[in-house]
């Protein structure tokens, strides 16, 4: 009997290494494949019977016996027929789960290679234009339309391009990355070498973050299967040093070069100057390889689906005090209450939703009052927030919103790279800034005598409502003052935190309104 075991690192972690020797042990033939990704069904196993496979999940080593003769309780059916995945369109992630991620010939039986031959039927002009056509946009978070950046580097004459796959996925809750280098890795080597091919660059390089071992053994071994494939493109991968900037493209630019992580101005952008100064396309891993699908089924197929100017699918990632955690890929649109709890279940814990933050620690909070919001990059612009790498984090009612602002402002000091001032020191003050709000909230009735830190009699005079005003005069500062992201995006969880519970700060709505 053939069983299909996720080898990914979040089955890895729920026992599925234990689960696979049984079955092993059993007689059966083991395919480690990469996860489907709904973790509260995993360890899954997928039995192959006839042209079907019947999933079985949650599942421990003890359970072969009942499993392989149909009747463990957690039977589960066709995985495709899971509400789960019933209702998503997987266009990035459709062989993740379903191969051996090391297998050339399963990547080449289910629809492999199929892009990079589309794109080389065709010249790199025109493959720059399916993905204009597409509206693919930069998956990382920022939305920068992908074919633009690939004209950038494509009309930009020098003797050597390179392109670099931003795999640093340091935002939390968000783990879609891995999952596909972990599940499917020549999917993401096809999608880069149809980018080398369509801005004329010999070599790319892969940044792994070093927290992601798995994904980075598992790349290294399918470039060395595929280099026949890929040639004349080379590929390498790099491995990060667990530093959040550096997934800020200029510093991973510069970790690549073998520099310390700092930011770069930009002007130049990298696509005009970027790695050793070469023109250089630095995309994240869900943005390479949306690629194959748009070049194997036309670019059409791909903009026919999303919401306003967001086309094409999102691989949303749905994490922390929720029922059904996982990797949601589904065209854009879908509303956030929609995702939080039709698809996300509702809290695991049971109680109520009270806040989610979408687009990782740099991402606007949102309470349940706001869950219409169709999941967009423009609706969440608008809404004060961003959908960045499309994670999103459920908490509730029993959340602290002022610890999370907090956590913002120490999360920013503690990953700054330093090279600007709002950022390096803005995020130190933030961060007394919010222990003093807390501290003399008069909900608490925290005095500036029971403060016996500070010891400057101007700031120890500041009313609460003060303290608040000139944490908005410092978000302001951050947004507008620092030189990337990091700094720049801070704000937003700080400030949305603010907006929206007022409460825990100490403050009524009414007061903090005032405040503004
Ligand atoms: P950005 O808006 O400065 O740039 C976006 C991209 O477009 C960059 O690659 C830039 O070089 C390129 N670009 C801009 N104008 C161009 C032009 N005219 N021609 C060619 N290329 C052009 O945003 P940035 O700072 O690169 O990224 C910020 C985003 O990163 C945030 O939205 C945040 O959500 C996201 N982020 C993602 C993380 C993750 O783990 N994936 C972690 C932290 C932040
Ligand atoms: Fe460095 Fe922070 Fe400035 Fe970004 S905002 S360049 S991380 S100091």
């Amino acid at each position: 009997t053939r069983v299909f075991i996720s080898r990914d690192m979040a089955s890895v972690a729920l026992g599925a290494d234990a689960v696979a020797e049984a079955f092993a042990q059993a007689g059966c033939e083991v395919v480690r494949t990469g996860s489907r990704g709904l973790f509260a069904i995993e360890p899954l196993v997928e039995v192959e019977t006839g042209a079907e496979r019947i999933a079985y999940g949650p599942v421990g080593p003890g359970d072969v016996e009942a499993v392989l003769n149909g009747s463990h309780a957690n039977c589960i059916g066709p995985i495709e027929e899971h509400p789960f995945f019933s209702g998503q369109q997987r266009f990035t992630f459709a062989r993740c789960g379903m191969i051996d991620p090391l297998s050339m010939a399963d990547y080449a039986a289910n629809g492999g290679w199929k892009g990079l031959d589309a794109a080389d039927a065709l010249s790199p002009q025109e493959v720059v234009e399916a993905v204009k056509v597409s509206g693919l946009r930069g998956r990382g978070g920022a939305g920068f339309p992908t074919g633009i950046k690939w004209q950038t580097v494509l009309d930009t004459p020098a003797d050597e391009k390179f392109v670099v796959c931003n795999a640093d996925e340091g935002d939390s809750g968000t783990f879609a990355d891995r999952m596909l280098m972990e599940g499917d890795p020549f999917h993401l080597i096809e999608g880069m070498a149809i980018a080398s091919y369509a801005v004329g660059a010999r070599h790319g390089y892969i940044y792994v973050r070093s927290e992601y071992p798995f994904a980075v053994e598992t790349m290294r071994e399918a470039i060395a299967r595929s280099v026949d494939r890929i040639a004349p493109f080379t590929l390498e991968v790099r491995v990060g040093a667990g530093s959040y900037v550096c997934g800020e493209e200029t510093s991973l630019l510069e970790s690549i070069e073998g520099k310390r992580g700092e930011v770069r101005v930009k002007p130049p952008l990298p696509a005009i100057e970027g790695l050793w100064d070469k023109p250089t396309v630095i995309n994240n891993v869900l943005s390479l390889s949306a690629v194959p699908f748009i070049l194997a089924e036309g670019p059409q197929a791909y903009a026919d689906v999303g919401f306003g100017r967001s086309r094409g699918t999102m691989p949303i990632q749905i994490a922390g005090n929720v029922k059904n955690g996982g990797l949601y890929e589904v065209g854009f649109g879908l509303t956030l209450g929609e995702l939080v709890n039709q698809i996300g279940g509702g809290t695991a814990s049971g109680r109520p939703v009270r806040a989610v933050q979408v687009g990782g620690p740099l991402g606007a909070y949102f309470p349940p009052s706001m869950f219409h919001l169709p999941f967009d990059y423009e609706a969440f612009a608008e809404a004060g927030g961003l959908i960045g790498h499309a994670g999103i984090t459920v908490f509730d009612d029993t959340v602290d919103m002022a610890k999370m602002a907090r956590f913002a402002m120490e999360f920013c000091a503690v990953e700054s790279c330093g090279k600007c001032t709002p950022c390096r020191i803005g995020s130190t003050r933030g961060t007394e800034l919010i222990d003093r709000i807390v501290a003399k909230a008069p909900r608490t009735a925290g005095t500036v005598e029971t403060l016996p830190q500070i010891r400057n009699a101007r700031i120890a005079a500041r009313t609460h409502d003060e303290e608040i005003e000139l944490l908005r005069d410092l978000c302001d500062t951050m947004k507008h003052g620092s030189l990337c992201a990091l700094g720049g995006f801070t704000p937003y969880p700080v400030l949305s935190a603010l907006d929206h519970f007022p409460e825990d700060f100490g403050s009524t709505p009414a007061l903090t309104e005032t405040a503004e």
